[in-house]
This record gives structure tokens, sequence and C-alpha cells, in this order.
């Protein structure tokens, strides 16, 4: 009976960290204190062009190392989409994502957050992406004074729709618009960026609409695979750098085709990020770590 009640409780912690979208839970996280967080983005696992980048079969690896090395340690590690480049069968998305999950489980930091990208998510409506990486692919949590915002922009083909639309709005409602301090994950842009490129959400000036009353937000997005900072009003969105490929600037050129790799200048575009958020005032102070600079070159 005793082996049975341990075992359901197992059980229902399982359910919990499951339902999350993390690969485990901080135990005392609501104390306001200073924390930091790595943001990874876009790592196509299975993409093989050596011309884009000859290390395609590595370059996560020597991410996970550098983020193994920071000290201190982030208190979460957050991926935001495109863990996996789009699959041409069922078998070969199940490999992707049983391979991308294998390596990030050398993370130290055993608080892994996850959302999807179209890559991962738009040829089976998620379904393999919730079965590796969490049934929730929407959800807010508490973390040392700030609210936690995970938005899944790959709903309804780019969108967050109608139904993630109102639980934002629910979410939103229980915080004070004066002192809250909101860090948002998304895949793509909540703004229009470029959208001849796809890089923007259909509705998502309505999650904007939302967020633009609280005086303290930051969102943290990938899709574009390089470094862009942009400002909605008193809102800063802040593209990460990708691990596989870059892509070019906004409109730049006819086509959003990846940046050729540059042997002078070998990771020069991959890389992560860490962001420390501050306890009085929810300010985000971000540090960009290329891959390059973690191997010295
Ligand atoms: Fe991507």
């Amino acid at each position: 009976m005793k082996s049975l009640k341990i075992l359901s409780m197992m059980l229902m912690l399982a359910v919990s960290v499951w339902s999350t979208g993390a690969f485990a839970q901080d135990a005392a996280t609501d104390t306001p204190s200073d924390f930091t967080f790595v943001q990874l983005s876009d790592i196509h696992w299975g993409f093989n062009d050596p011309k884009m980048n000859p290390d395609y079969a590595g370059t996560l690896q020597k991410a996970v190392d550098a983020v193994n090395k920071l000290d201190p340690q982030p208190d979460f590690v957050v991926i935001t989409g495109d863990l996996t480049h789009r699959a041409k069968t069922p078998e070969q998305r199940i490999k992707r994502m049983t391979e991308v999950r294998t390596i990030l489980s050398g993370l130290k930091v055993k608080d892994v957050r996850f959302n999807p990208g179209e890559h991962d998510a738009d040829q089976d409506n998620g379904e393999a992406f919730k079965e590796f990486f969490g049934k929730a692919v929407y959800y807010s949590f508490d973390h040392k004074g700030a609210h936690i915002i995970v938005l899944n922009t790959t709903e309804e083909e780019a969108s967050l729709g109608e139904a993630q639309l109102q639980w934002l709005q629910n979410d939103l409602s229980k915080l004070d618009r004066d002192n809250a301090h909101l860090v948002v994950f998304t895949h793509r842009p909540l703004f229009d960026l470029y959208p001849k490129w796809g890089w923007s959400t259909k509705d998502g000036q309505k999650a904007i609409d939302m967020l633009m009353p609280f005086k303290q937000v930051t969102v943290f997005y990938g899709h574009i695979h390089q470094l862009n900072d942009y400002m909605t009003g008193h809102i800063g969105h802040h593209a990460a750098a990708p691990l596989m490929f870059a892509l070019p600037a906004p409109g730049s050129q006819p086509k959003s085709t990846p940046v050729p790799w540059d042997p002078a200048h070998p990771y020069k575009n991959l890389g992560f990020r860490s962001v420390l958020v501050k306890a009085d005032t929810g300010e985000c102070v971000i540090t960009e770590h290329s891959i390059a600079d973690s191997l010295g070159n």
C-alpha cells in the first residue's frame, strides 16, 4: 500500500514536471532576487549541409559545453524553437528529437524550458514535440520575482491562436501592471519584422497590445537566426543567434537563404545568450556568447 502511494506521488510529480515543458524544476523560486537564464535557439538538428556549417554534428555539443562552463550556472535554460530541422518522415522527426534531447540532457542545468518552432511542429501539429519536450506548448511560471511567459507561435500557421490569446489575457489579469516583471519567450517575432520572409506572427500584435500596459516587459525570440533588437513602445524584443546556420539581414537579398560558412571566421554567427534579470527593476542585462569565443577562435 505504502509503495503504491509513493508510486502515485512519483507519477504526480512526473506529470507536473512534464506538463510545464521542463526537464526538471527548481524548488524555492518565490523569493525575489537577481538571477540569470540562458537562451538557446534554432538548433536545427538534422540539418547537414557542410557549406553552411561543416560542423553541423558538433556545434550543439560545443554550445552545451560552453553553457556548462558558465560560472555561476544559470537558473534555467530556455530553448526558443526549431530544435530540429524539418523532417521528411515521422521516423526521421522522432530520430532527430531523440538525438537532440540526448545532447541537451548533458546540460548541467536541469531546469530546461522548451517552446516549438515551425520546423519542429508544423507537419504533425506539434504532436511529436509534445511527446518529447512537454505537453504544454504555452505556459507561464514565476521565478525569483519575475513572471515568465512562454508563447507558442506555431499555432494555426504562424499564429498564437484565439485559445492561447485568451489564456494569455487570463494569465496577465492576475498581475500588477506597475510592479510585475515580465519575461516573454517566443519562437517568431511578435511584431512584423519582415512578413515577406515569414518573420512575424499573424496575431502577434494582439499579444503586444495585452503586454503594453505592463511597465516592465522584455521579449526574447529566435526564428530569424541572427541578433536583432527592436522596440515596440517600451517593450524590447531581442532575437537570439542560431546554433546551426545564420540567415541574412531582413530584406537584404531576394530570399532568406542561409549565409554560407566563412572559413576565415568559423562559428562567427553561431552562439547563445545569457541574461541577468534584476530583481529590483526587472531589467534584463544581455550577454551574447559566440561559439567562436568559447573555442578561443
Ligand atoms: Fe529556425
